[in-house]
């Protein structure tokens, strides 16, 4: 796919973000099914860690030609590491999108100077990036937060050099890395970010609903959004923007669980299938009455049968 018409779906679409233990195989092909026009992303691969074991990494990247548009996320510190992996996944999955995590606040990450920490090293991320351009065609772009804590806009020298090195646009976190994952969104400061920068910004961080979208929008007016916690168990979340869309029923929501569980099952085999899917439970029957009654008991179930056992005692299908 060209970089215009990449930009496009950009502006025109929902993006999902790359979510470690959430975007796998099985929930990129529901989201997709229910509502995702926009770029998805896989979960994130270490640039060191791939290197040592691509092959490892196969159930993590694997996608289908007919999942894309779609973007591979790349960690760590190591310049010549990451644009040696970003080669490398170019060549064996040639996927869209090649994105840079420069916004996790993990530690195990920010102590080798990846994500979050290259808030703090703009020198050290600037090496990755000219390494990288250098390396691969397919765009590229970073995914950031606003700054390492609320109000600082350390992403400023970061989106600078995504600019000044052509890269496709920057995601940006609407929190700070001290924020993690539920703190302020800083919209004041994202305006602030935004004027001066021709890179399109795509703006991401707590849209669960149609009033968070359109919040989003009335605030800062992003080029694009990306969505992340909000498609788990919400697949049809995609959809809010269209004139005609109408939140699940119940029965939808419970069969497309089903559904999810299911294509779950089949990658990765029945007990590592039911141990990854115990985290969606919450999330798709958050709203259906007497839920939290049957959580425990979902999450304790060992087996496919034992499952659906408690899923058609409780509801009607
Ligand atoms: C469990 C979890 C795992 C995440 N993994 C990644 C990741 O691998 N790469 C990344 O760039 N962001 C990751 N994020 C951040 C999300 O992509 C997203 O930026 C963040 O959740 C804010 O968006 P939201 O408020 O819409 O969820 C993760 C977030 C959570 C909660």
């Amino acid at each position: 796919m060209n970089k215009a018409d990449l930009l496009e779906i950009l502006k025109a679409h929902f993006s999902q973000s790359p979510i470690t233990g959430y975007t796998d195989y099985p929930f990129r092909k529901i989201i997709r099914k229910y509502g995702c026009r926009g770029l998805i992303f896989t979960e994130m691969v270490s640039g060191k860690g791939y290197l040592m074991n691509p092959k490892h990494h196969e159930e993590i990247l694997r996608f289908d030609e007919e999942d894309r548009p779609i973007g591979i996320q790349i960690f760590g510190g190591d310049p010549e590491s990451i644009a040696s992996t970003a080669e490398a996944v170019e060549e064996k999955y040639s996927p869209d999108v090649i994105d840079i995590n420069m916004g996790c606040p993990a530690r195990k990450v920010t102590n080798k100077f990846g994500g979050a920490a290259l808030l703090q090293h703009p020198d050290i991320a600037e090496k990755i990036i000219n390494a990288a351009v250098k390396r691969v065609k397919t765009p590229l772009t970073i995914k950031t937060r606003i700054g390492w804590s609320f109000g600082d806009l350390l992403s400023k020298p970061l989106l600078k050099l995504a600019e000044d090195n052509g890269l496709l646009c920057a995601f940006l976190h609407l929190r700070s890395k001290t924020s993690l994952f539920s703190g302020r969104l800083e919209y004041d400061n994202f305006r602030k970010l935004k004027d001066g920068f021709k890179i399109p910004l795509i703006a991401n961080g707590g849209i669960y609903s149609k009033e968070d979208f359109l919040k989003t929008v009335d605030e800062i007016q992003p080029d694009g959004i990306m969505i992340g916690m909000g498609s788990a168990g919400n697949p049809w979340i995609f959809n809010i923007k269209d004139t005609d869309y109408k939140a699940p029923v119940i029965s939808e929501k419970l069969s497309v669980l089903k559904e999810h569980l299911l294509l779950t099952i089949e990658y990765f085999g029945e007990t590592s299938g039911i141990h990854k899917f115990r985290k969606f439970y919450k999330p798709y029957l958050t709203g259906i009455p007497n839920h939290t009654k049957i959580l425990p008991e979902l999450f304790k179930a060992k087996n496919i049968n034992e499952v659906l056992d408690i899923l058609n005692m409780n509801f009607v299908f």
